[in-house]
């Protein structure tokens, strides 16, 4: 029999492959706090990296459509992989069909809107998953916005597990920490600023600023994506009065509960309640 699926109409969706979503949703919890929100983390697949552009893409697809069954009209993939795989497919194919009134939003465009502002060298780095790097979509989008820059890619491949595996403390975290950085510096030594383009890396700020060389700044997305937000709903008074206000937050996750709970804890402050969902099927 198919379980009923719990509703929050209104809420704002926030999607991840697994955890690290959960870094763009305090910032933008903490910038917007009157607003639902919905979580859905795809742990049972995660992680994404090193998925193909179709696998990423049907994936997506099928969360996007969870949070839109649950009531969300406005949806954002706080994933570089999935927005750098599915995103535009979604945007431009799927979305017309299943109702052109809802909206998904990713975190790459955001990230590149406030590259042009930080770097002064105009040579930037950029570190995410294999995916990500390999999709050209932070290339892609700050060069339409900002044709001087020069972008260089590095893919960490590791690093996503050294956070899953609260690794991140670890002497094996400064090994591939420093190995990443060091290669991104010698393909580009004029690199004056690194976007973490993944949403699980900010975690590992402590490492990643300690092998950076002085005088580079590192960038995590967090606050970006939800200033971006807060800019898109002032601008969408349309999507904005679809968006419901009483503070609240659910958190669903395609894993068993107990296993998200004791991981989610690594990335948020607060202890939280968490509901197993079957994503693949609707
Ligand atoms: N959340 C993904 C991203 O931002 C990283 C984890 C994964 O590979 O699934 O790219």
């Amino acid at each position: 029999m198919k379980a009923t699926l719990p509703q929050a109409p209104g809420a704002i969706g926030v999607f991840d492959s697994g955890y690290g979503g959960l870094t763009i949703l305090s910032e933008i919890r903490q910038l917007l706090p009157q607003y639902d929100y919905i979580y859905l983390g795809d742990n049972a697949r995660a992680p994404y990296g090193p998925r193909s552009f179709e696998i990423v893409y049907e994936f997506t697809l099928q969360a996007v459509n969870k949070l839109f069954e649950m009531g969300c009209h406005l949806v954002i993939l706080a994933c570089n992989t999935a927005s750098a795989k599915a995103l535009r497919t979604i945007q431009m194919n799927d979305l017309p069909q299943i109702d052109p009134n809802r909206r998904v939003l990713g975190v790459i465009r955001p990230t590149a809107e406030c590259i042009g502002e930080l770097t002064q060298s105009r040579h930037v780095g950029v570190m995410a998953t294999a995916g990500t790097i390999k999709s050209e979509s932070y290339p892609m989008e700050i060069h339409k916005l900002f044709p001087d820059i020069q972008v260089t890619g590095q893919a960490c491949p590791m690093w996503v597990s050294l956070v899953e595996n609260q690794e991140f403390d670890s002497d094996g975290a400064d090994f591939f920490i420093r190995k990443d950085i060091d290669i991104l510096m010698n393909k580009d030594p004029q690199i004056d600023t690194i976007i973490l383009g993944c949403t699980h890396y900010p975690l590992l700020i402590p490492k990643i600023k300690k092998y950076t060389p002085e005088g580079v700044k590192v960038i995590p997305q967090g606050k970006y994506i939800a200033h971006s937000l807060k800019d898109y709903l002032h601008r969408h008074p349309e999507m904005d009065a679809k968006c419901t206000r009483q503070g609240t937050c659910l958190f669903f996750t395609s894993e068993a509960e107990e296993k998200f709970s004791e991981s989610a804890s690594i990335f948020l402050d607060e202890n939280i309640k968490v509901k197993s969902i079957s994503i693949e099927l609707h």
